[in-house]
Order: structure tokens, then sequence, then C-alpha cells
């Protein structure tokens, strides 16, 4: 028995379907009966509805119009399809502003906006979420225990801050808890003597308008820390709401790529399960296939981690195109199927779809569908869907396993926030999400998935955890990785790191703060920036260099062992690279920033000394293995144009029921599951 389960076991497999709004088609019964053809001939078992019905739901205050929806849902579910529900507060109707403006946000100016777009509801308005709650109540009374729901869907991409006085008012409450009401904290923590922003009262704070503070780290930072509060808040009211009525069912809500505007963390300990809205830049003129592939990954990555005992959801993706990118390109035949593999390859129990069928109006008319405004089977984008529902279906078994790496990269939003408004470095090139990304994207080319973790979480499932500028450290990381380390983990962190506390004080006594000079055997005196066009470069003891760009530290070396020194500068001989054992692991320092495969030397050494499995494979070739409880399934996709001879020991592929050893040949566009019975 597999006891790893399956997100939608009533499935028996993957979920294949996408955002339906049968609400806009509901003159034409023609076209939502061909729907259900359409969509049965896609192999789709699954739809999310209501994502912004609640004006047809609710067209008049106090009006309720539902009869339609369950005729949908009752209609899909005959035809073997579910329903994951969303909560319809991501859009507000018109009566509802115009009665209500208090839930309409105010921007960093401080001016009300107006009706329109979505996304822009008011997170503590006393009204909205009154008239959200009855909305969702009677939502879930109708239809939380129709047999068709499989889900729900709360809300939409939350995201955005307001500025109102509710907001306001509240911003003030959320100090005064963090603060212990004692104002003299808060004046500690956010150093207020500096510029004479003393406060003596939590009433005199105001959040960070366009034309107010900006110089005071700490109020900036628990501001975003506020807006991510306030959300989690909502959406945790919208939760209560529903499992009123039905405790059974499952809820998410949909996270975007690499958005910074809320610390994800906070909202996915809410949800029970993970999903994500992908929709990479396929095709672009600035990296190749292979770089958006892995950044994709990346995410897939990211989100996976933050449940990693179980699947995630891949919510929404484009067949073909998107309408809002700078330039929309279709996506060449088989990547839109390769993509929706990787998905699954990287944890995804899901693939899912905006949207079914492209609506005739407004702004998303020309956003890429399953079925476009022809209306018929017969296009390049609806065989292809329908072509990854039937691997979908043989790939079954796939379903409810989970990835198990050795190896953590962290990514924190504090830290991303702390850095971003840090007044240090250069403007241009910090480059935090970068420098993560194209690390991780290195050791998927070494040939080693790692998972993406924040600074709170487990380190004793890692045998190496990457730590990139480290720059905002909160309390008791710094004795979790030393104790993580003299267990005999590896840890390798680079500049910028420890310098600041979570109200971004700087630590005394050098930095890395906390006890990680001890830690790493090195302080780094001073951060250097260098222009664009400047580089220095480092030499290691095995005759490799290494260009230096944007940064590079003066260390003092307390303790550690050199492995690399600059070759240039002032820093001249001094230690660049350094490594420290402490008990059974070691800490590597990175004093300055190298391109990321220019780190491979380094990550090599703390894999090899972890003993960590690499699996080396041909370039444009991507690797990502799930576990069940017998077996393991090895994934590969060749992102590139050229077939490739891809080493694999002894294996089943159970797709085309052949087993081989040595290697096989992998089609350009094309990719294969492999299955090996795990030993126990
Ligand atoms: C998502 C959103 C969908 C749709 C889609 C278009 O961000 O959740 O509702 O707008 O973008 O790409």
């Amino acid at each position: 028995m597999n006891k790893f389960r399956p997100i939608f076991p009533q499935l028996g497999g993957f979920a294949h379907g996408g955002d339906y709004n049968p609400e806009q088609w509901l003159d034409r019964p023609d076209i939502l009966k061909k729907d259900i053809e359409l969509m049965k001939e896609a192999h789709i078992n699954v739809v999310t509805l209501g994502v912004f019905s609640w004006s047809v739901y609710e067209p008049k205050e106090g009006e309720y119009h539902f009869d339609w929806l369950e005729e949908i849902m009752n209609n899909l579910y005959a035809n073997g399809i579910h329903t994951i529900l969303a909560t319809p507060s991501g859009a507000r109707p018109a009566w509802l502003d115009k009665q209500y403006p208090e839930c309409m946000r105010v921007d960093a100016y401080d001016h009300r906006e107006h009706h329109g777009l979505r996304h822009n509801h008011c997170m503590t308005s006393p009204v909205y979420r009154e008239k959200v709650k009855n909305i969702d109540s009677r939502l879930a009374e109708r239809f939380a225990k129709h047999p068709g729901l499989l889900m729900w869907h709360i809300s939409n991409e939350f995201g955005g801050e307001c500025y109102c006085e509710s907001c306001v008012a509240n911003f003030r409450k959320y100090l005064a808890k963090r603060y212990d009401n004692d104002i003299e904290k808060l004046n500690h923590a956010w150093w207020t003597t500096f510029w004479s922003h003393r406060f003596t009262d939590f009433d005199q704070i105001d959040p960070p308008y366009e034309t107010g503070e900006s110089c005071v780290l700490g109020l900036t930072l628990d501001w975003k820390r506020f807006t991510t509060h306030s959300t989690c808040d909502f959406m945790k009211a919208e939760i209560e709401t529903l499992r009123k009525y039905n405790r059974d069912i499952p809820v998410t809500t949909n996270f975007m790529e690499i958005y910074d505007g809320l610390d994800y963390q906070v909202l996915a300990k809410e949800v029970d399960y993970i999903s994500w809205d992908s929709y990479p830049l396929m095709h672009n003129d600035y990296e190749s296939i292979e770089d958006t592939f892995l950044r994709t990954a990346f995410c897939n990555a990211q989100f996976r981690s933050m449940k990693k005992d179980r699947p995630f959801i891949l919510m929404e993706s484009a067949p073909g195109l998107v309408n809002w990118h700078g330039v929309n390109k279709m996506k060449r035949p088989g990547y839109g199927k390769l993509m929706s593999l990787q998905a699954v390859a990287s944890g995804s129990d899901t693939v899912q779809y905006f949207q079914w069928r492209k609506g005739r109006g407004s702004s998303e008319q020309f956003h890429g569908a399953v079925v476009d405004h022809i209306g018929t089977n017969d296009t390049r984008i609806f065989r292809e869907v329908a072509d990854t529902g039937r691997t979908l279906k043989e790939i079954a078994e796939v379903c409810g396993s989970v990835q198990k790496n050795e190896v953590a990269v962290i990514w924190d939003w504090d830290n991303r926030w702390a850095i971003d408004d840090a007044r240090a470095l250069s403007n241009d090139s910090k480059k935090y999400e970068d420098t993560v990304i194209g690390i991780w994207k290195e050791l998927m080319r070494m040939g080693v998935e790692a998972d993406v973790i924040s600074q709170d979480m487990d380190f004793d499932d890692y045998k190496v955890i990457v730590a990139p500028m480290m720059y905002l450290l909160h309390e008791g990381v710094g004795e979790r990785l030393a104790k993580f380390v003299n267990k005999g983990g590896q840890l390798v962190a680079s500049y910028f790191t420890g310098y600041v506390d979570e109200s971004t004080l700087a630590y005394l006594g050098g930095f890395p703060g906390q006890n990680l000079k001890e830690l790493f055997g090195v302080i780094a005196e001073e951060i250097d920036s260098l222009y664009p066009t400047e580089s220095n470069y480092i030499i290691n003891s095995y005759g490799g260099r290494y260009e230096v760009k944007d940064y590079q530290e003066y260390l003092r070396v307390n303790g550690a062992d050199v492995l690399a020194t600059y070759e240039g500068d002032y820093l001249e001989g001094r230690a660049a690279v350094t490594r420290k054992e402490n008990g059974r692991g070691s800490a590597f320092y990175v004093g300055c920033r190298l391109d990321s495969k220019d780190m491979r030397w380094i990550l090599d050494k703390a894999l090899a000394s972890a003993a960590v499995e690499l699996t080396p494979l041909p370039e444009g070739i991507e690797h990502h293995v799930r576990y069940s409880d017998d077996y393991r399934y090895d994934f590969y996709l060749n992102v590139t144009k050229e077939a490739k001879d891809v080493p694999c020991s002894l294996c089943e592929d159970f797709i085309a029921s052949k087993t081989f050893a040595g290697s096989f040949v992998l089609q350009p566009v094309e990719s294969t599951v492999v299955k090996r019975k795990l030993t126990k």
C-alpha cells in the first residue's frame, strides 16, 4: 500500500483540467454541451469553477443564483469530471463597490482606487469580510457536499497592499502585538533615534506611503510582514467559513512564480495543498530553452518544498500562449506537453490550464486556451493537450509519490525583502533571486535536484545546504546551522551573510553574525561593490581561475582553510573561499560573487564530502525523481531539438513496456519515465 496518498484519490490518477468559465456561455447551451464532449476527448477529469463568478452568483445584493452552477457541476460529474470550486472573493460585483466603497483598496499615495480590475480588495475591511463570508457560506451551503467537489480554491492569486484607514489601524495593532505594547521595543528594533524618528505612541506610526517614510528599514519590513499577515488572516477567515459546511474538503490557494509581495511560507501553513500558476516566457530571446525550463523547475521545487511530504498542484498553465507578456509567443510543438510533464516530474499530481475555452471579449480574449475561438478539436493545441491527458493516464501509478532530496537551497522572504531595501551594495546588482535560482540551476546541471526551503524549515533531512546571501538571520538560525554541520552536514554560504537580525539591526562583533563567524572561521570585514564593467579573479589550489563580479568581501580568516585567494586589487592574496571543519561536517564560505558555473568546484566538494549521488546527463536533459514506497520513478525530459543518448542503469520504461540497460535515446522535445523497484 502506497503511504503517499495521491491528492485526488477519487480520480484514480492525475488531475487533468483547468479553469472553466461556463458562466460566460450560459446563453449558449450548444457550447456548454460541446464543452463536455471536448473535455472527454481531451481526457479532462477536473475543472476549476467560479474563480470570478460573484456578479453572476449575486447580481444584486441578497439575490442569489446558483442553479446554473449546480446544473453544470451535475453534468460534469455525470460525465466523470470533478470540480475544484473557487471562492469568488478575487473580484467584486459593481454593486458592492458602489454600496461599500471601503472594500476598494487605497494605494500608497493614499488614494482610494475606483471599481474595476480584480485582486484589489482591502484585506482588513470588516464590510468586505462580511460580504465574502456571506457569499462563501451560501456557496458552501449549497455545494460543500456535492459528490463532484474535490477541493476549495480560495480566492485567486492573493497579492498587493492596501493603505486604507482600516489597514493603517490594523498595522498599528499588529505592531503593538509584535512589540509587546512597548513602544521602546519598537524604537530599538527600528533604530528610530536616527534622524529623530522616535515614536511615543503606536498611533503615530503610518505605513510606508510613497510620500512618507521610506528610510526606517524595520518599518518597511514590518509593513511587508503585516501585509502577509492580513492576507493570510483574510484567507483563514474564508477557510473557516467553508470548513463549517464540510471539514473533509481540502483547501488550496494559487501562488505565483517567484512573487515577492507575500511570504508564501506563512500562507502555505494554512492550506492543505500547495498550488501555483506557471507562466514562463517560453522561447524568449534572452536565455536558452534549457534555462527557461530550469527556472520553471525551480518554481516547482520552491512550491513542492513548502509541503514536501505530499504532491503539489499545477493549478494554471497556458496552453499555447499568454496575452500579457511583452511578446506573446506560441509554445512550439511539444513544449507545452513537456512543461506539463516537468511539473509532474517535479512532484505535481495535476496538470491544469488557464483556460479551457477562450472567451469572446475583454482582456483575456486572446489568451491561450485548450479550445480556441474556432471551437473544435481540430487544432494543434487541442491535440497536444489530449496527448498530455493520454500520457497522464499511462503513468497514473506515479500519482501520490514524492521527491526525496538530500540537498536544499535556502530562499527566504524576509531576507529577500531586507536585501531589496538594504541601503548597501549596488542598486542594480543585488540580484538575490537570480543568485539563488542560478545556484539551484547549477546543481541541476551537475545532476542533483535540491529542495528550496526557508531558513525556518527543518535542516535535518539534508546532507548539503546552500545558503546564498543570507543577509538577514532569524533568531536561532546560526545555532541550527551549527548543529546541522556538527552532525555531518555540509553548508555552503556566501558573501553578504549574517549582517542583520530579523529587525534589520546590524550584528555587532563581526559578520557573519550570531555564531556564524566561528562556524565558518571567517570575519567579513568589508564588502566591496564593483561596477558592471569591472571584475576581479580568484585562484584555487588546483589552478582554477574564476571571475569575480559585483561583490567581493575582505575576509579575515580565523581558523578556516583557505580554498581560493583573490588575484587582484587591494585584496590580492587574501582569502576568497574558505572551508572550516566543524564536528563531522564542514562550512564553506564564498566571499565573492562568482558565476554559478564557477561555483561548481565548491559545490562538488560539498556534495562529495556528503556522498550525495549525482546523475550526470547530457546537456539539455532534465532529470527528476519521485518515490513511492516501493518504486522510484525517474523522469527524463529532452528540452532540446536534438535526439540525446541518455545513460541509464537497468530499468523498465513503463510507458513503452520494455526493459533496457546502459542507455536509451530520447527524441527531441520528448520525455520518458522509467521505473525501478526499490531495494529495502
Ligand atoms: C493568472 C490568473 C488567471 C488568468 C491568467 C492569465 O495569473 O490567475 O485568472 O488571468 O493569469 O494568464
